[in-house]
């Protein structure tokens, strides 16, 4: 392998379900190994200490196969890039602890990476010709972000989520009727069998003067239609499509009107959607509807790219060491997102 031109970098990903590593050069992905955690889906959400033990028994094998399906050796290997934050701290630890192990053992650099502007920059790893600045909206179990992004490290954060993720909602409303977890999956392939406009739930913050965004209330929304139908909280199956089409139609439509307001008022050409929301079939048809009556374009990168994977992270590294401004070789993990504009 060649790697004299530009870095071989390994990322590794463990923010929270998923144990991940990649391997990319030159903005090839080589390789990216996810292996995502099972057990949560028997309580219905994330248990902290059951991922961290699960990325425990997981990272070497991920990052071995990683450097195998690359086709390289670890010796080949110039700079490691890792989450540090924000996301689970005994997660980020597994993933980082290993990472500056392994860094320090071959005498190479050990980049932090904020995985929030990892999935934000992940639209690259679809379309390498973005143009700065872009709209970038980040819909995932754990945030809501509608991101202007100027360059590499100059972002202005329009808006986020008052109460629930976007992704948090869907796996709510989805508990709430029964579906399993995680919910967004479900929810959308059940609402096409269903009716958009059945139900009517509520679009909180839909027309305020914000880029902010609310979902709880409509998981309250559908914890009362739940409710209202008899004593014992059962809603007829038949109901269950109609009610996934109108609560998805309701997160789409907000999500939708303020990113594309976002795009207009700042006269963007390109908009990107990342995380795992994104998807949600429903969600690409509907923005790249609106961005194609404006002219702009849409970039939403593939599955694999979209829900968390390690080659967003590399991605990221890549951009950052190009861009000159690196940050510090010194990684505290950190529960929270500390890159301001993101320390919401
Ligand atoms: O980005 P991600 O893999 O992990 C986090 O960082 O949270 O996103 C997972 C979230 C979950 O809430 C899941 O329900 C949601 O993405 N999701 C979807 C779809 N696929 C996954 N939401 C709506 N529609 C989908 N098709
Ligand atoms: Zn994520």
């Amino acid at each position: 392998m060649e790697k004299n031109m530009s870095k071989l970098i390994l990322a590794i990903e463990s923010s929270c379900d998923e144990t991940s590593a990649a391997v990319m050069h030159n903005g090839d992905v080589l390789s990216n190994v996810i292996s995502s955690q099972e057990i949560h889906a028997q309580y219905g959400g994330v248990v902290p200490e059951l991922a961290s033990r699960a990325h425990l028994e997981m990272i070497i094998p991920v990052v071995e196969k990683a450097i195998s399906s690359a086709s390289v050796t670890l010796d080949d290997i110039n700079v490691i890039g890792v989450t540090s934050e924000p996301g689970l701290l005994g997660s980020l630890l597994v993933g980082e602890n290993f990472a500056k192990a392994l860094g320090l053992s071959m005498n190479i650099p050990v980049y932090p990476i904020n995985h929030l502007e990892a999935h934000i920059f992940s639209g690259f790893l679809e379309n390498r010709d973005i143009n700065f600045p872009f709209v970038a909206l980040v819909v995932s179990g754990g945030h809501t972000m509608l991101v202007l992004v100027k360059d590499v490290n100059d972002y202005i954060l329009l808006g986020t989520t008052q109460d629930d993720a976007a992704g948090e909602a869907f796996d709510k409303v989805a508990k709430i009727l029964g579906l399993g977890y995680p919910g967004g999956p479900v929810i959308d392939k059940r609402a096409k069998q269903g009716n958009p406009k059945a139900v009517h739930f509520p679009r909180p913050l839909y027309f305020e003067n914000t880029y902010n965004f609310s979902f709880s209330g409509m998981k309250t929304f559908a914890l009362q239609l739940v409710r209202k139908t008899n004593g014992q909280g059962i809603l007829e199956a038949s109901r269950i499509p109609d009610i996934c089409a109108s609560f998805q139609r309701a997160v789409i439509d907000t999500l939708t009107a303020k990113t594309m307001r976002a795009a207009e008022e700042f006269s963007v050409h390109d908009v990107v959607v990342a995380g795992g929301v994104s998807a949600n079939s429903e969600l690409r048809a509907t923005i790249d509807a609106e961005c194609t009556k404006r002219g702009m374009r849409l970039t939403v990168p593939r599955l694999a790219y979209c829900t968390d994977n390690a080659a967003m992270i590399a991605n990221l590294t890549e951009f950052k060491i190009k861009s000159g401004v690196m940050p510090p070789e010194m990684i505290v993990a950190s529960a929270r997102s500390t890159l301001l504009p993101f320390s919401v």
